[in-house]
């Protein structure tokens, strides 16, 4: 029996006992239908939620019928009033206090068998949800998270729109921007032989816009990076980019302030304290041991490096004379630590390229402190100047790491987070932004033997550490701030350079030659020639944003069709070979390794 389903009086999740009595129409996805003395109850989907409908032979025996024929995911519309449930109302969901009495149904599309339930996907592997996306879509936690995530887009378009940024599309089909990562290319069939890249950040385009006049910059845009994929990393993923002319870093920060709070509120409707606490990158490394430091719980890094100058510790010693250090973090919570775990965090070291994670238990002996484990006896000497300097009690273990400050930052910041999981320490619901800020303007990379960017090459140095890019480069702080929340980097910007010398100094100290600055940035370089105003902006990662707020546990979860690990998208199987024509158009030769 055909129903006016474009006639819908409500959602299936809207229905209350008020409505008792109404006549409705409702359309959706069968899901679950159940036989039950003679009645058949029938559970419609939408994606506002579920509606119980009841078929009653005795009231509508063709509907009835019809619906003893259903399978999950058929698409129905049915007509009928609105019942109360009486005794059998169903505290768990919104609708459950009434029910349907159906009077006519339409069998609007059948499903075919599916390759997994939508109400119940158990343990469908990942890949085979991504594979039918539009069924896991269905699914209400799927649904939460995207209209999450377009809250949170549209709190930050009002926003911007609110504080007069303008939104300007930049090219998708451009030339290498220099964000450090491979680029994703595309020939071109006009110019054969050249290529274009697609954009890894709209960085040089939106800093013409700011030296063009705009004042303030702002698109919600797709980025592309050929990177190693990880839980927090995609190849295509979307920034909140924006830029602005005449300000200093705390100008653009608290422009950032203002929106991240609209986006809290319009997704979980939290008013967030501003402004958010600032770390220097030396306080960071120091205190965390990396540059995005979770500070929702403590086991802080101390050095002891001069305590540890005193022992005959062979391995501590010569990390010391080395030049290097040895820091440490103490943990309480001993029974939990046990051999197990501890061999276990050891083992885990090992495999992000440690050598072994030194660690020593303190005890109580006749009301002085003592050390146990494998390298106790080395530090029995200075027992009890370490446990003072570190603040240990007997329960506690004492995680000890020598080496580079970069690798002890590495080891250590890997076990902090560790036993912050294993300890059980991180509170649910709280949400702590910082900033960092100062960070070095640029690193020395070991093995090509030069100077590459923190950030990206347009990151103006301080001021006054200027003088520094010719003394001392690695000293030299930047104009860079990085956003973080609950220890994954958020957000990253920068003032920017706009003094064609000072850029060119940057250009030099990178090894940058005259000739390639000239071929790769000449646009920009000459916009800098032409009245550039001082200006500076920040990116931040929106689907970063999703994932943490709406507590998924990887970018796959937020974006819509994301791809695997590998980089691929399992619902298009993109990428795909493409025929010998199109390959002759683009005057491409295919130079492939052999098959493995
Ligand atoms: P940056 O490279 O730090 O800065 O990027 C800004 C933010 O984008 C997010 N992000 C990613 N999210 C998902 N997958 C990825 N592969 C990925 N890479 C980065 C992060 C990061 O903080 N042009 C500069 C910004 C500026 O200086 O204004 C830039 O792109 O959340």
């Amino acid at each position: 029996m055909p129903i006016a389903y474009n006639k819908r009086t409500h959602l299936c999740g809207q229905l209350r006992a008020a409505q008792t009595g109404e006549q409705i129409i409702l359309a959706g996805w069968v899901n679950t239908s159940r036989d039950h003395g003679g009645m058949t109850f029938v559970d419609v989907r939408d994606h506002t939620g579920i509606t119980q409908l009841r078929f009653n032979p005795e009231v509508a025996p063709e509907a009835h019928k019809a619906a003893r024929t259903l399978h999950n995911e058929d698409v129905i519309a049915v007509t009928g009033k609105v019942a109360h449930r009486g005794e059998w109302v169903n505290p768990k969901i919104p609708t459950g206090e009434i029910e349907i009495e159906v009077a006519e149904i339409d069998i609007i599309n059948r499903c075919e068998p599916l390759p997994f339930q939508v109400n119940d996907p158990g343990d469908t592997s990942e890949d085979m949800r991504l594979r039918y996306r539009f069924l896991d879509f269905r699914r209400p936690e799927i649904q939460r998270i995207f209209r999450m995530r377009h809250a949170i887009a549209k709190a930050v378009r009002d926003y911007m729109d609110d504080n007069n940024f303008v939104e300007v599309e930049t090219p998708f089909l451009t030339k290498s921007t220099p964000e450090g990562a491979r680029d994703y290319l595309v020939p071109s069939r006009v110019r054969p032989g050249t290529f274009y890249a697609l954009p890894q950040s709209p960085q040089i385009f939106k800093q013409l816009c700011m030296i063009g006049g705009f004042d303030r910059y702002a698109q919600i845009v797709r980025c592309f990076r050929d990177e190693d994929l990880r839980a927090d990393r995609q190849p295509e993923f979307t920034q909140v980019d924006l830029e602005m002319a005449f300000v200093e870093s705390g100008d653009v920060m608290a422009a950032v302030e203002g929106c991240v709070g609209k986006m809290f509120k319009a997704a979980l409707d939290i008013d967030i304290d501003t402004p958010f606490p600032c770390i220097t990158y030396e306080e960071a490394m120091d205190r965390f041991g990396c540059d995005a430091p979770d500070t929702r719980f403590g086991l802080e890094l101390t050095d002891v490096t001069d305590i540890m100058k005193e022992t005959d510790f062979k391995v501590f010693r010569e990390a010391i004379e080395n030049g290097g250090l040895v820091r440490c973090i103490v943990a309480s919570g001993g029974e939990k630590l046990t051999r197990k775990v501890t061999d276990g965090l050891t083992e885990e070291i090992r495999g992000i390229g440690g050598t072994g994670l030194p660690l020593v238990k303190v005890s109580e002996d006749n009301g002085s402190l003592k050390f146990s484990t494998g390298v106790a006896k080395f530090l029995h000497p200075v027992c009890d100047r370490l446990c003072s300097a570190v603040g240990a009690k007997a329960g506690d273990t004492i995680f000890l790491m020598p080496g580079s400050r970069d690798e002890v930052g590495k080891y250590l910041h890997y076990v902090r987070t560790r036993l912050a999981r294993i300890l059980d320490l991180i509170p649910d619901d709280q949400w702590n932004l910082l900033w960092v800020l100062d960070f070095p303007l640029v690193v020395w990379d070991e093995e090509e033997k030069r100077w590459f960017s923190t950030h990206h090459p347009f990151t103006a140095p301080r001021d006054e550490d200027i003088p520094l890019m010719d003394t001392d480069p690695g000293k030299v702080r930047s104009k860079a701030y990085d956003l973080v929340l609950n220890g994954t980097e958020m957000a990253g910007g920068s003032i920017r350079i706009h003094n064609k010398d000072v850029q060119n100094k940057v250009f030099s100290l990178l090894g940058i030659s005259e000739e390639e600055a000239h071929a790769k940035f000449e646009f920009l370089l000459d916009a800098l020639r032409f009245g550039a105003p001082p200006h500076g902006g920040i990116a931040f990662g929106l689907d970063r944003w999703v994932m943490l707020m709406s507590k998924s546990a990887s970018l796959r979860d937020v974006i819509a069709f994301p791809k695997t690990q590998r980089a691929v998208c399992p619902l298009t199987n993109a990428p795909t070979e493409v025929s010998q024509p199109q390959l002759d158009d683009l005057f491409l030769k295919l130079n492939l390794p052999p098959a493995k």
